[in-house]
């Protein structure tokens, strides 16, 4: 991908998630801006994942993925969940195992607990279609990501 057209991109701001999933017996987990809402009724999200990540397989067939919004106080746990193995991830983290058998990270501005519902191929990624089986929300406001860099922006304290 050019980095013109990366540099366009990333001038659209984000907030940023950490999605897990439990699969095989263990829990997998990773950095992700793409998550997004489609519809308010039914309640459905998505995310979309690189094709060739090595824990796209544990996402697509876990059945569904749990998605923590990070806080503005959790941008060292961005930069862990985007590389490493998943015993790295997780290590030192502070998570509460859902009902569904994954976890939550706590402290977390808002957190979506999903069936996955469809795995749509696009490109060099796939959209995972989830619809909301649970969910909750905190004080705690956002970390929001632009221009390739965290932005932990304490004034949005005042819009909770
Ligand atoms: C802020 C940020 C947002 C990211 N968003 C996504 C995303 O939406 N989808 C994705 O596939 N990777 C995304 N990544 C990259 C993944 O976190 C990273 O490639 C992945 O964890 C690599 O692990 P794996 O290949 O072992 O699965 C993002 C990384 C960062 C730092």
């Amino acid at each position: 991908m050019s980095r013109a057209y990366r540099d366009a991109l990333s001038c659209f701001a984000t907030g940023v998630t950490v999605v897990t999933a439990h699969y095989e017996v263990q829990d997998w987990g990773m950095t992700c801006n793409s998550f997004s809402s489609v519809s308010l009724e039914p309640r459905l999200v998505l995310w979309s994942i690189r094709q060739s990540a090595s824990s796209r397989a544990a996402f697509v067939s876990a059945g569904g993925y749990t998605v923590s919004v990070l806080s503005h106080e959790q941008q060292a746990l961005a930069r862990q969940f985007s590389t490493g193995d998943m015993a790295q991830r997780f290590a030192g983290v502070s998570a509460d195992r859902l009902e569904s058998g994954r976890l939550r990270l706590a402290g977390s501005s808002a957190w979506f607990d999903c069936a996955l519902i469809q795995v749509i191929p696009a490109g060099d990624h796939d959209i995972l279609l989830g619809e909301v089986r649970d969910f909750g929300c905190s004080v705690e406001p956002p970390l929001i990501f632009a221009k390739s860099q965290f932005m932990p922006d304490r004034q949005l304290a005042a819009c909770s």
